[in-house]
């Protein structure tokens, strides 16, 4: 395997993109930035034009050619290849003009195929090597309460709990 990441772009394929993240949908991935946001109706419950909202908010990320984040206020895509071919994406968002700059991952999806070989992982420490890079050091994720998997991964990477989010519908 080798493995490659690069921030995407305007030349980056969005389909693509978008079909490796609408094809890794679970009800376990909501979290309350999808039900704040659009993606999702309800608790385990995503939008029926799910695939058409990501390939928006992809396309609105893919903006100009860069090779590290910026200092500044930013979001966009990191994409992930193994051997040219596209396994990972993450949504990052950089925050510089916080009193404490910030980082957050706001999304990050491995194609199903290739889970539990590594590339999570190595994907997450570049992200976060990224924005050491840009003169970050704290970095935000949320992700929904029912996703273990992930959690237990983002635990190994230093992640603790800062809040609990809580919802009432009616
Ligand atoms: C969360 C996610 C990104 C992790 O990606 P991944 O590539 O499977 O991650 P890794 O392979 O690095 O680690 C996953 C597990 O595989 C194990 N693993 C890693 N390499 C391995 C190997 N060579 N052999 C066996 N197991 C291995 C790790 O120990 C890890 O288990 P643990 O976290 O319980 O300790 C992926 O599961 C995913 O896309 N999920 C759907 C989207 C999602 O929920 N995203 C997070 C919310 S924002």
């Amino acid at each position: 395997m080798s493995i490659e990441f690069a921030i995407a772009d305007r030349g980056s394929n969005a389909d693509a993109l978008t079909e490796l993240f609408s094809a890794s949908l679970t009800a376990s991935y909501i979290s309350h930035s999808e039900l704040q946001g659009g993606r999702a109706l309800a608790p385990g419950q995503w939008a029926p034009d799910i695939k058409a909202i990501l390939h928006r908010e992809i396309d609105s990320r893919l903006r100009e050619p860069l090779k590290a984040f910026p200092k500044r206020d930013w979001f966009g895509v990191v994409q992930a290849f193994d051997d040219g071919a596209l396994v990972g994406l993450a949504f990052v968002t950089v925050t510089g003009s916080a009193p404490t700059p910030y980082g957050v991952i706001e999304d990050i999806v491995i194609d199903s195929a290739r889970r539990k070989a590594g590339f999570g992982e190595k994907f997450m420490r570049w992200i976060l090597d990224a924005f050491a890079q840009a003169g970050i050091r704290r970095t935000f994720l949320e992700s929904g309460i029912t996703n273990d998997r992930a959690h237990h991964l983002f635990e190994r990477l230093g992640f603790k709990k800062t809040s609990i989010v809580m919802m009432r519908d009616g």
